[in-house]
């Protein structure tokens, strides 16, 4: 079936829950669920929070979203599996945006649980970053990727276990555009944790800088979603079960030129060895001192295995760019030209 024949299909026939929907990347993607021109496609939108009251859970409200709170554990006499329950209801799509931190591992646990006994037809787990799959640090792997092996392995398991024809997808985006060079979330950071230094002019990258990596725009992620769930939901798709996206992909390089182009600044570019970094995240392991996946991630950025731009599913997903134009680093750069500069000062 071809994808116009699914998306005329499939018109204003799904549910889809969003956990984490107030969050850092739920927070872009769930305004695209409900605005022009992907909301004719859902019947209901439904937002699952700790906390309804908050601006997020109130705009989103605004825009049609049906929010629901779920407690953490049990409150008011409110267990959040009853909550879960409720919530997911009718639900056909569930899309898992939460954070990671021990008490969400719990949550994550419930609500595939709960979307089994509701008889979710898609679920997305919270990936959204790297394919870890491809990760070689052995022992020392940081502790997010082994929990979401593990957590997808589990997902997988019960599927089979209890019989249910739930499809899990996930999805890898490569970094969050919006975060990588400049992050723009809540205020801007000048200096991002992958190595763009902007307030002192200075690019480090982990190999070599000519090395390729991957940028996906969290609205991309989220038109993305819509268009993976519409062919999910057809009968005669069948979708992978890992899927890649490449909003963009460049180099240390190709980041330095874009910006000297909008913005006139030179920046300084430097890179440090790799096998001196990955010596050095390893022996930071073992004397019990764990890195952030950032530092991890710039290991990666240097071993090319964040390059999706060879091997990705834009074409199943967006074919020939029809559905949307995927947001480019050159574009947003341009876009937010002045914070670079403001950065500088
Ligand atoms: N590729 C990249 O560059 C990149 C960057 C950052 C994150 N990521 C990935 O993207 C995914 C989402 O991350 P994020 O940064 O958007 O997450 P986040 O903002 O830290 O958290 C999202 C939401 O999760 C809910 N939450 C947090 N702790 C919870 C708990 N204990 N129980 C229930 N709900 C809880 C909160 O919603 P309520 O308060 O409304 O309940 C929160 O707003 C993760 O898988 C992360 O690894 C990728």
């Amino acid at each position: 079936m071809s994808f116009t024949t699914s998306i005329g299909l499939s018109r204003g026939q799904m549910v889809v829950a969003i956990a984490g929907a107030t969050g850092n990347l739920g927070s872009s993607i769930c305004p695209i669920f409900l605005t022009t021109p992907f909301k004719v496609f859902f019947s209901r939108v439904v937002v699952i929070t700790r906390n309804a009251d908050t601006e997020r859970a109130v705009y989103l409200a605004s825009l049609g979203a049906e929010v629901h709170r779920v407690p953490a554990g049990f409150q008011n006499g409110l267990s959040s599996k009853e909550a879960l329950r409720t919530a997911l209801r009718s639900v056909d799509v569930l899309i898992n945006v939460l954070g990671h931190t021990a008490e969400s591992e719990r949550f994550a646990g419930e609500l595939v649980d709960a979307a089994l006994d509701s008889d979710v037809a898609v679920y997305f787990p919270s990936e959204f970053g790297v394919d870890h799959h491809l990760n070689d640090f052995s022992t020392y792997d940081h502790g997010d990727w082994v929990y979401k092996r593990e957590y997808d392995d589990r997902c997988r398991n019960l599927v089979s276990q209890r019989r249910k024809n739930m499809k899990i997808i996930a999805l890898y985006v490569g970094l969050f555009m919006e975060q990588a060079i400049l992050s723009l979330v809540e205020q801007p950071i000048s200096v991002t944790p992958v190595g763009f230094d902007n307030k002192h002019k200075i690019y480090t990258s982990v190999g070599s800088p000519t090395q390729n990596f991957t940028l996906t725009s969290k609205e991309d992620i989220g038109r993305a979603l819509i268009a993976i769930s519409i062919r999910a939901m057809s009968p005669s798709e069948d979708i992978p079960d890992h899927l890649r996206i490449a909003g963009d992909t460049v180099s240390f390089e190709d980041v330095r030129d874009t910006v000297k182009r909008h913005t006139g600044v030179d920046v300084d570019l430097r890179s440090e060895d790799l096998g001196h970094y990955r010596s050095q995240l390893k022996e930071r392991w073992e004397r019990g001192d764990p890195q952030r996946p950032s530092a991890y991630i710039r290991a990666i950025m240097g071993e090319s295995k964040l390059n999706f731009s060879e091997s990705n599913d834009n074409e199943l997903i967006n074919p020939d760019q029809r559905i949307w134009k995927w947001k480019t680093l050159d574009e947003y750069v341009r876009d937010h030209k002045d914070d670079i500069l403001k950065a500088e000062r």
